[in-house]
């Protein structure tokens, strides 16, 4: 075969609705969400958002308990119930695993989208599982049948470019427009993108000292910890 018309191959895998490409030898399987396969769940896909930041910054936007009262008041978070209620972060390999039950803040008429009822203060049930370097796959419940799942996975593009890919499952309002849910996903992830994209650096330090981390942060301390020990920070980036 004459070099000039030999071109490089990638690893490529269609999942989710998405495209995958291994630029180089994949290191790990890609997350498993079997609820977005089975065919009984309402799917539909959202974004991609597309901000002046790392990834990281992206995942770890994603990941953050303290912002919901404060940056999505009233859609995502309470302000009269700000405390982020405890939680520990398990890491297997290259896998963070968290939950969480926090208050969140009541269905609006506006984006009717989860499946808490409205009997009192409403408590959200949130399941994670972040697979490094920037997927999420998040899990939440209200403590009967509704289920929905939120798959995210942010593309790197250079160091301050990432592009954020959104797949939701549900296993109610199954006959809801996709239109609702996409619009919800469209307004909270603007109203994160004003304050991501003002964070400096646009990488997350990976040298944990270098930011104030409070008990809130674990899961910000355990990913920086595990991009570390995975060669996958800053530092050890090309
Ligand atoms: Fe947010």
């Amino acid at each position: 075969m004459p070099a000039k018309a030999r071109i490089p191959a990638f690893g490529c895998q269609e999942r989710y609705g998405l495209v995958w490409v291994a630029l180089e030898q994949a290191r790990w399987p890609l997350p498993e969400v079997p609820e977005l396969e089975n065919g009984t769940w309402a799917t539909l896909w959202a974004g991609p958002y597309r901000w002046r930041c790392d990834a990281s910054r992206q995942v770890e936007n994603f990941t953050d308990f303290g912002h919901f009262p404060w940056v999505h008041p009233g859609l995502l978070g309470d302000p009269d119930r700000p405390v982020v209620p405890r939680h520990q972060v398990r890491t297997e390999g290259h896998v963070l695993h968290y939950a969480i039950t926090r208050p969140e803040a009541a269905n609006t008429d506006d984006f009717p989208v989860f499946g808490n009822d409205q009997a009192g203060p409403p408590e959200r049930r949130s399941r994670y599982e972040l697979h490094l370097p920037y997927t999420i796959v998040l899990r939440l419940g209200w403590g009967g049948e509704r289920g929905m799942v939120y798959f995210f996975a942010s593309q790197p593009a250079s160091p301050d470019r990432c592009a954020g890919y959104v797949v939701i499952g549900r296993n109610y309002n199954l006959d809801q427009s996709d239109r609702v849910l996409r619009d919800f996903e469209d307004t909270i992830f603007g109203q994160d993108q004003v304050v991501v994209e003002s964070q400096r650096p646009e990488r997350v330090p990976f040298d944990l000292a270098a930011e104030l981390h409070l008990k809130f942060d674990a899961v910000a301390v355990a990913y920086r910890k595990a991009m570390r020990q995975n060669g996958l920070a800053a530092s050890d980036a090309p």
